[in-house]
């Protein structure tokens, strides 16, 4: 059978169990207990509508979920354990206790703002189900929980989580006050402002106990995890700089490079400053075949251009499998296996044809694929940039600008950045952050260090 056929094929049976069978496992986690005279089929449909409705559009416009499953599983998994954590609450605290911001909140910091939303919808009909088919209830666990994550935009620290259950807990208490005014004789109760204004930071506390795990479990990191890897405390690094000096530092400057960026564009900018650190982390096996780690001998003139090829190439290999043993986040695996794409390694083809060896440009390519997120593509771009730059023998600016601007055309022309979703207009915004940060590197002409030292002592320099 052919296997795209086979993928599709079984893609569209995971979305009809996932579209008929989650509804109900919502709805048995949820509340078995709760509604006394509950009609299941209604019941079913209302979620089953919410779920299929908000779940179709999240694995259609979120790239991530076309990348990889785990998102998918993480996605349903939380949904199902925040549906368990409704009905505890409901039973605990009844209407205005449900944790739903657990939810939202969770899948937000792991997944982005837009699932978040429609992991809102499907768990606020949830909560309404729950409460015997109130709806006051679903408008004000879907408006506080929306609410909350777009007034907070950025889940960086433990901070922002708070702010976010600040502004929810704001929402839901103006939420009760103007319903129980509006719809009924006025007869507002304290007790439901108190627990919907508590509940928020409840869901939150739950969160930041949890979240440790999910990252562990599904390797997708909020970006408060992807902070806590980034310290360069990480044993892979520790590794890099005693094994690998040179590329320590390559990877110190391109963490800078790619955070401007990324920044710059509107792309995640802690992830495109955490990935660089492991992006060449394959290097610790064979460091001295790398330009950056050699000091007065070079072993690449002993052997052939193809075993030389095959040397250079598999420090993309090795990368990968160490991140999969160490567990790093799938997002940064992604940019070690997508960092050199399918660009051929030109200089030992080229040897290969100065020594009459039959030999075609393909043999020479790295595995790839090519970068597939916006922060993925930008690694790429200054990971050439970076090491086109250091081989300047004055770098002034409008040096340092040029270069820059010739190795991404060229990587733009490669066709390397057709996957990645970068705009021209983003690519002429990394071009002028490149060169600003590398002409900032470089004024203080620091010369590459060859040894964990001399790494330290110019890193020093360089955050100075
Ligand atoms: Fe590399
Ligand atoms: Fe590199």
């Amino acid at each position: 059978m052919n296997p795209k056929i086979s993928t599709q094929s079984d893609k569209k049976i995971k979305m009809y169990v996932y579209h008929l069978l989650m509804p109900l496992l919502l709805l048995m986690v949820s509340k078995f207990s709760v509604v006394p005279n509950l009609n299941w089929i209604s019941a079913y449909i209302i979620v089953g509508g919410a779920n299929a409705i908000t779940f179709s559009w999240v694995s259609e416009h979120v790239i991530l979920f076309k990348m990889h499953k785990e998102y998918f599983w993480t996605y349903a998994f939380v949904l199902l354990l925040t549906s368990f954590l409704i009905s505890v609450g409901y039973d605990l605290f009844g209407l205005y206790g449900l944790p739903v911001f657990f939810g939202v909140l969770a899948i937000t910091a792991l997944m982005g703002i837009e699932s978040g939303t429609a992991a809102a919808i499907t768990l606020s009909t949830i909560a309404a189900v729950s409460g015997n088919g109130n709806f006051k209830l679903f408008s004000m666990y879907a408006i506080a929980s929306i609410g909350a994550i777009f007034l907070t935009k950025r889940l960086d620290k433990r901070f922002d989580f708070s702010k976010a259950a600040l502004w929810n807990s704001l929402i839901s208490v103006a939420m009760v006050f103007a319903m129980n005014s509006a719809f009924s004789p006025f007869e507002l109760q304290f007790k439901s402002l108190f627990l919907a204004g508590i509940n928020p930071f409840v869901s939150m506390v739950l969160i930041l106990g949890v979240l440790p795990y999910i990252e562990y479990l599904s390797r997708i990191y909020s970006n408060m995890g992807l902070i806590e890897l980034g310290n360069l405390g990480h044993p892979l690094v520790k590794q890099l700089l005693t094994k690998a000096p040179g590329t320590y530092f390559h990877s110190v400057m391109l963490s800078n490079m790619c955070e401007s960026a990324a920044q710059r564009i509107g792309a995640n900018y802690v992830l495109a400053r955490i990935g660089p650190y492991f992006h060449d982390i394959g290097k610790i096996k064979r460091p001295e075949f790398f330009a950056e780690n050699q000091q007065d001998s070079n072993p690449h003139d002993s052997i052939s251009p193809m075993m030389n090829y095959l040397v250079i190439a598999s420090h993309v290999k090795y990368g990968e499998e160490l991140s999969r043993s160490s567990r790093l986040p799938l997002l940064v695996e992604d940019m070690i296996k997508e960092h050199h794409g399918t660009r051929m390694v030109s200089f030992f083809y080229q040897k290969a044809l100065s020594e009459n060896l039959k030999v075609s440009p393909d043999d020479f390519r790295y595995p790839g694929p090519k970068p597939r997120t916006k922060e993925s593509g930008i690694v790429m771009l200054a990971d050439s940039c970076e090491a086109a730059v250091r081989s300047l023998k004055s770098p002034s600016l409008p040096k340092i600008q040029n270069t820059v601007e010739e190795v991404v055309n060229k990587i733009y022309n490669e066709r390397q950045l057709d996957d990645s979703s970068l705009t021209l207009r983003d690519i002429d915004q990394i071009v002028e952050e490149f060169s600003k940060v590398l002409f900032a590197m470089h004024k203080k002409r620091i010369e590459y260090p060859k040894t964990t030292q001399e790494v330290e002592k110019v890193i020093k320099i360089a955050k100075m």
